[in-house]
């Protein structure tokens, strides 16, 4: 049998008692991993706790002959990202590999959304990939080896009615990797950002109202988060050591890398610009590149290629 992919590394996945974090867990696991299973256990709008799910999948784990080890912080404080890898340093020695998959959803309108909606988010998503990176990457800096792979979404990228916290959080996490990509670039370190399609409960909820909307929902049903994780795992591998600062959209067997943003056009005057002068060459010029306002949901409705 080849060597398994991720032969004795130490995996931290955050949010891993369910859906995405789950399978990539279980997947890290069988390939090696020794993992940190860390998962508050709380409602898709992050209230309520529950141990039960974490101990549920550290089970999984040590059923197929692996090792794992539960950890229930919060990433969405520093010393919760502290506690996580400590659970790593405690029970493996080591942290390898961090996967900041934890996610909640508090979708409102930008014009009704509260203060308390907008910190939640941004807390779990932004700051919780900041928190557990934070405290994983002086070890990896040390070691000379890390992974770092973070989750965002086609909402942040292209973007989605009734998620500004959301997609403020999930295009925050491309910048917070691409920078952790360039300053851990000479560390041997890599980060890499996954743009899942995946079936679980945190989408349990788009709309069902037209025939559009539900064809689309019994399209993403046959897409489950098991697809998800055989990217995660080669990611974290040595295979992948030269891919750093990247975006892979990852959606049943199709597999994307997503474009960077860069200027698609430029106009220049010798006398420079006046309002009056912008408003006369705009609509000749730029107004012509100008990007359409989509969702998420419009622009990725095309059949998946496989
Ligand atoms: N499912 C999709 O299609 C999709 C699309 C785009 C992005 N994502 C992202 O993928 C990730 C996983 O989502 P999922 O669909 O598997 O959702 P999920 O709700 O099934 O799983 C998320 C897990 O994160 C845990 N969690 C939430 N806040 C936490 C915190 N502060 N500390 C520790 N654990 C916490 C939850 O308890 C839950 O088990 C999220 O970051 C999500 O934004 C998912």
């Amino acid at each position: 049998m080849a060597t398994p992919m991720l032969k004795d590394k130490v995996a931290v996945v955050t949010g891993a008692a369910r859906g995405i974090g789950r399978e990539i867990a279980l997947l890290m696991a069988q390939h090696g991993a020794k993992v940190v299973v860390n998962d508050y256990g709380g409602g898709s709008d992050g209230t309520g706790r529950d141990h039960g799910p974490a101990d549920e999948v550290v089970s999984a784990i040590k059923g197929i002959g692996g090792q794992a080890a539960a950890n229930y912080d919060s990433v969405a404080t520093v010393a919760g990202g502290q506690a996580i890898v400590q659970t790593a340093l405690d029970h493996f020695g080591s942290i390898d590999i961090v996967v900041n998959n934890a996610g909640i959803l508090r979708d409102r309108m930008i014009f009704n959304m509260t203060e308390e909606e907008w910190d939640a988010v941004i807390n779990t998503h932004l700051k919780g990939s900041f928190s557990v990176t934070r405290a994983a990457v002086p070890h990896m800096r040390e070691k000379k080896w890390g992974r770092l792979i973070n989750m965002t979404s086609t909402s942040g990228l292209v973007g989605n009615v009734g998620q500004a916290n959301y997609a403020a959080a999930k295009l925050g996490i491309v910048g917070l990797t691409k920078v952790t990509a360039l300053d851990m670039a000479r560390y041997n370190v890599t980060a890499n950002c996954i743009s899942p399609f995946a079936w679980t409960r945190m989408i349990g909820t788009i709309p069902t109202e037209t025939e559009a909307q539900k064809t689309r929902v019994e399209k993403i049903k046959k897409m489950g988060p098991e697809h998800i994780a055989p990217v995660a795992v080669f990611l974290a591998s040595e295979a992948a050591k030269e891919v750093s600062g990247q975006i892979f959209g990852v959606r049943g067997k199709e597999i994307m890398l997503f474009g960077h943003m860069r200027p698609i056009r430029n106009i220049h005057h010798d006398q420079g610009w006046t309002p009056e002068r912008l408003a006369e060459i705009f609509p000749g010029t730029l107004k012509h590149h100008l990007v359409p306002l989509e969702t998420s949901g419009q622009y990725f409705n095309y059949d998946p290629l496989v």
